[in-house]
């Protein structure tokens, strides 16, 4: 089989704390091992200036080549573009989003310099795998150097609808940098409709079938491949967790009240504030549960430096406070609110003990901690998923309790509706949910993703051909 080579913003070393990588850095390095290959990206560390050389990194087969950024390419590149401008924009939030000429100059000269270093380090068999909105012009940037292997991108975030995208003064560059790549993978059939509006009415590009179609003078193949979670991994972890010390210890603190749990990266994409109003309105419309309920709101740091999310965080305070202040008790506390970050293995045992998983972004790709949260339940008595419907994962869990997450009203009746359903209902959509959670699982989307790429012929291959 011939190499891979992964390229992403963050790439995951391993190292002492490998232990803790997420399921997909461990998706892909297996990938990895199993082919040998390359895995390319930013070393997440920042510098004066940015490297000339990656730091190199040699596990058996494989290759993992990072770079230290300089401050003014990680400014522009990573807190600018990247994270003020085409991540609100790619989540419909462009109230948040910044058009700044000089962000967008320093992501495509990261990007034109990724290129630059990641090009002695492919060999002609090679197969070349893409990852997210960080990295859309690298394929463009290896194709101006002569790279003409197969290559194929995933966006691990929604493809925003054709109005919004338009906002973008560089759109039309965007979308031709992304015809660059011989597959296009996104998460949703929303997604993929979103990108052929974009071909159909905005490129001359011509719709050959539903999945492939002609653009820039290339030959594009764009299609779903839902991501998932690691087979069996959180249904063992949890059923583990939940006999352990973390687990155990949230359990006493209970008193036998109900829990609602809810956990995310602190990003305005999750619909925290939107949740906490929505569990306020529950304490207030469904008096019954006072005393009897609590809400953990687990929301680790991220992205610190990028002014919305500290503005994000200013609030979380106020309205967590403001929620405990008025509702609560000498002896309750309505809100758990955390920044802290948790092992998933401890999470899946959180998770297990909840009675209702609060999954409510504004808008998500796909959101792992839904299919994470299904994972975790015990079987013979199994919590309830209340879920936004637009969160990509919504598509595939619809036996979910599905809201909207602007509704207050409606998520409060979803939260109410979840802490009295019955036993045999409760088991119902589980089993229905668990059911696509172990078929859509990460490694057959790696490998479905994967046989596409591969039935590209490489170039070794074309030119054998020729
Ligand atoms: C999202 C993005 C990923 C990103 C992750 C964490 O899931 O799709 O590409 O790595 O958030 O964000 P961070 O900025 O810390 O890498």
């Amino acid at each position: 089989m011939s190499r891979l080579v992964v390229v992403s913003n963050r790439v995951a070393v391993p190292d002492a704390q490998s232990a803790t990588a997420g399921g997909l850095a461990v998706a892909l390095r297996d990938a990895l091992q199993s082919c040998g290959g390359v895995w390319f990206g930013w070393s997440g560390k920042t510098a004066a200036q940015t490297a000339e050389k990656p730091a190199i990194t040699e596990v058996g087969p494989v290759t993992y080549a990072t770079l230290d950024l300089g401050r003014k390419d990680y400014n522009e590149y990573y807190n600018g573009f990247a994270n003020r401008t085409l991540w609100p924009l790619f989540h419909y939030r462009l109230d948040l989003a910044e058009f700044s000429h000089e962000n967008y100059t320093g992501y495509l000269r990261v990007n034109t310099l990724f290129a630059d270093k990641l090009r002695p380090l492919i060999e002609d068999d090679d197969h070349i795998w893409v990852h997210d909105y960080h990295m859309i012009p690298l394929g463009r940037e290896l194709r101006a150097l002569g790279v003409e292997h197969p290559m194929g991108f995933y966006l691990h975030t929604p493809f925003p609808a054709l109005e919004v995208l338009l906002a973008l003064p560089s759109h039309a560059l965007l979308v031709k940098s992304l015809c660059a790549y011989d597959v296009i993978g996104f998460q949703t059939e929303n997604d993929l409709r979103a990108f052929r509006d974009y071909i159909h009415y905005e490129t001359k590009g011509e719709l050959i079938d539903e999945q492939t179609f002609h653009a820039y003078g290339r030959v594009v193949r764009a299609e779903v491949f839902p991501i998932g979670i690691e087979r069996g991994q959180m249904e063992e972890a949890s059923a583990r967790a939940v006999e352990l010390g973390a687990a155990r210890r949230l359990e006493r603190t209970l008193h036998n009240r109900s829990l609602m749990i809810g956990v995310d990266r602190l990003d305005y994409s999750k619909g925290i504030p939107e949740r906490f109003r929505s569990f306020e309105r529950f304490l207030e419309t469904y008096p019954d549960h006072r005393g009897q309920v609590s809400m953990m709101q687990i929301a680790p740091l991220s992205r610190s430096e990028v002014p919305e999310y500290k503005a994000i965080r200013d609030e979380l305070e106020g309205l967590a406070g403001y929620i405990n202040g008025r509702y609560g008790d000498f002896d309750w506390m309505p809100l758990h609110y955390l920044t802290k970050n948790f092992q998933r293995e401890t999470l899946a045992g959180f998770f297990r003990l909840s009675r209702v998983g609060v999954v409510t972004p504004l808008r998500d790709g796909m959101n792992l901690v839904a299919k994470e949260y299904v994972a975790s339940q015990d079987p013979s008595y199994p919590g309830v998923l209340v879920l936004s419907r637009f969160a990509g994962a919504a598509r595939e869990l619809d036996a979910a309790l599905l809201v909207n997450p602007y509704d207050h009203d409606g998520v409060a009746a979803a939260l109410h509706q979840g802490l009295v359903m019955s036993l045999e209902e409760r088991r119902e959509r589980w089993e229905s949910m668990i059911a696509k959670v172990r078929d859509n699982s990460l490694e057959h989307w790696r490998e479905a993703f994967l046989s596409v790429l591969r039935a590209v012929p490489t170039l070794a291959e074309r030119r054998a051909g020729t």
